[in-house]
């Protein structure tokens, strides 16, 4: 199995782009020196759900995997620039067979990698092979443990398959002893928010590193952002730190915002150039300008989605930073979690003498998780399998 990619910031040149990418997001210009610390990859268009909130049932663009090549060349550019990459986005990226040849890619090149998963492709051939890959931390998108609520959601997804899936991962996880983190996510919307507390719950007892409930993005058909007013978004609403922060890569080397998954607005492509040549691209640097400006209009007429989008918060640069630098405060220069975009990539003492007190009780946490759902996500395998090390 692969070593996994430790937590600290190694060498000057880390150091140096981690402090000046917390300065430019307190002192934002439109052209940027430090490359970004964080790069969403689509490993794929292609899904086999129809999730009633996602734009990836409707987008236009084309449906297929990303090549190889293609994700070998970006890897290449993002070597010793950027720390970490979100395999996501459009797509369920298991529907792609060399997912774990990607991650080990990436993996190789000393990057941080997180994916996404619908769960309903995690057969347990297909965990061992992502628990030796190098996957630093999984993120299963599991909207309710209620059938009928997840399935009238997650269309063609099947409650009691994926739950199995997710349990039984953190089991082989635990036999394979693998230092994975293991993420929940449950994006929160009208049809499951009643059962949300509830559900978290029982999903609290089982060997999670962390639960997370997401606000509903509008992207799917760019509706109007005032009519998705929830909380964060207003009408002068006018910052959004993604440009700043966190470029996305499709599936044919496009740039673009990740939240923008039928490619509106394009920054760049990456094989045109260096990632900081996309990073700086005239598109970007429009874009970047019109934030600054603090016109809304400017906005409208650059890109009309950022002008819908609900992910523009009312909250300026300064309070969107000001938990990066409680975080240096706090941990120091040697802290990446807030660098990565609010993450966590290790666990404390206590956070791992909780994981065990949890997998300690877990045959129990799984009957009460049953009684509640109503169906079986049992039966897990009773014999341990080989233990395979961790460390090679
Ligand atoms: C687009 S999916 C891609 C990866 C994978 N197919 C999955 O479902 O996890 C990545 C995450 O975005 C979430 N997502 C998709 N559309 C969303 C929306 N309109 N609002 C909020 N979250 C959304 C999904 O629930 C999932 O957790
Ligand atoms: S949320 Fe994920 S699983 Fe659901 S349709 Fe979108 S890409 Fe597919
Ligand atoms: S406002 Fe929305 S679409 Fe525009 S950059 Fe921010 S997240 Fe992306």
């Amino acid at each position: 199995m692969k070593r996994q990619n430790d937590q600290k910031l190694h060498g000057i040149k880390e150091k140096f782009n981690y402090l000046r990418y917390l300065w430019e997001l307190n002192h934002p210009k439109t052209t940027l020196a430090s490359p970004p610390p964080l790069v969403t990859i689509e490993p794929t268009t292609l899904c086999n759900l129809k999730c009633t909130y996602c734009a990836t049932g409707t987008m236009t663009r084309e449906k297929r995997h990303m090549e190889i090549e293609m994700f070998e060349s970006i890897i290449k550019k993002l070597e010793g620039q950027t720390r970490v990459i979100y395999l996501g986005d459009a797509g369920e990226p298991l529907t792609n067979p060399k997912i774990c040849d990607f991650i080990n890619i990436a993996s190789e090149a000393g990057l941080y990698v997180v994916l996404f998963t619908n769960a309903t492709r995690l057969n347990p051939k297909r965990v061992i092979s992502i628990l030796e890959s190098g996957l630093n931390v999984i993120e299963f998108s599991v909207d309710s443990i209620h059938k009928e609520t997840y399935e009238s959601i997650r269309l063609n997804g099947r409650a009691p398959k994926v739950w199995k899936n997710v349990l039984r991962f953190l089991q082989l996880k635990k036999e394979m002893n693998s230092p994975i983190i293991t993420r929940m996510r449950v994006v929160k919307s009208e049809s499951n928010q009643h059962l949300i507390d509830r559900e978290i719950k029982i999903l609290d007892t089982l060997p999670f590193d962390e639960i997370r409930i997401s606000n509903y993005l509008n992207n799917k058909g760019w509706e109007d952002a005032l009519e998705y007013h929830d909380g964060r978004n207003s009408p002068n609403a006018l910052w959004c730190i993604m440009p700043w922060k966190e470029p996305g890569f499709g599936v044919d080397g496009t740039v673009r915002c990740p939240v923008d998954f039928n490619h509106a607005y394009n920054y760049a492509n990456i094989e045109d150039g260096s990632l900081m040549d996309a990073w700086n691209s005239p598109n970007l640097v429009k874009l970047r300008a019109a934030f600054l400006s603090g016109d809304l209009e400017q906005l409208k007429q650059v890109n009309d989605i950022c002008w819908r989008c609900n992910c523009r918060t009312k909250y300026g640069y300064n309070n969107a930073t000001d938990g990066l630098v409680q975080a240096i405060l706090k941990y120091g220069i040697d802290f990446p979690d807030y660098y990565f975009g609010y993450l966590n990539f290790s666990r404390s003492p206590e956070e791992e003498a909780s994981l065990e007190s949890k997998y300690a009780n877990f045959d129990e946490s799984v009957r009460k998780f049953e009684a509640y759902a109503g169906y079986k996500v049992t039966p897990l395998k009773k014999e341990p399998r080989q233990a395979i090390p961790v460390t090679a």
